[in-house]
């Protein structure tokens, strides 16, 4: 008799911790990625800003700097909405409705012109989740463009 109960109350325990592994393992996986192509619902940038080219050279050094740019401002950082790979899955993300932009989806970005990217980033999307990083320099947001086009060409 005893030694049954103790069977039961070990086969229970295992299977309580192995649930609670699986949950916690759940908790802090990032969400799939989001669709492609994306439906966008941000509004468009006046003409004049929308057809804005980025001044800067697509190189190395501005593609990296807007890496840094991504995953170190806190408001959150991009990366905790738009994920690791520009997915629109950061470990955020399932929380919005519309889902943060996939970058990595061409279909949806390459259609979308850089000076729009630069507005919107600067401003924000009142209408989404999006908050408005205005507090950054010009460079800087050019730079996060650089970075955001390259998560599309699969670097
Ligand atoms: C709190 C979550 C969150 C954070 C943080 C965030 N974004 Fe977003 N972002 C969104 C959502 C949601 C959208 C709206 C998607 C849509 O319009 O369908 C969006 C849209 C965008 C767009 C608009 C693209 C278009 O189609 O016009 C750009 C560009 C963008 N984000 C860049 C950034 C950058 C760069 C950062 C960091 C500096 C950042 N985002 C941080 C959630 C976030």
């Amino acid at each position: 008799m005893r030694v049954r109960r103790t069977w039961w109350a070990a086969a229970l325990g295992a299977t309580l911790s192995l649930l609670g592994a699986t949950l916690v393992a759940a908790a802090h996986r990032n969400p799939p990625p989001a669709e492609c192509p994306q439906p966008r619902f941000t509004g468009q940038a006046p003409a004049a800003l929308y057809n804005r080219v980025n001044p800067l050279a697509a190189n190395r050094v501005n593609r990296r700097a807007g890496e840094d740019l991504y995953h170190e401002l806190l408001q959150p950082a991009c990366v905790d909405c738009h994920g690791e790979r520009g997915e629109g899955n950061g470990p955020l993300a399932s929380q919005f409705d519309p889902r943060p932009r996939n970058f990595a989806c061409r279909q949806t970005v390459n259609g979308v012109p850089d000076g729009q990217l630069h507005w919107i980033i600067e401003n924000g999307s009142p209408a989404t989740a999006m908050p408005s990083f205005g507090f950054l320099s010009d460079e800087e947001i050019w730079q996060l463009v650089i970075y955001l086009r390259s998560l599309a060409d699969g670097h």
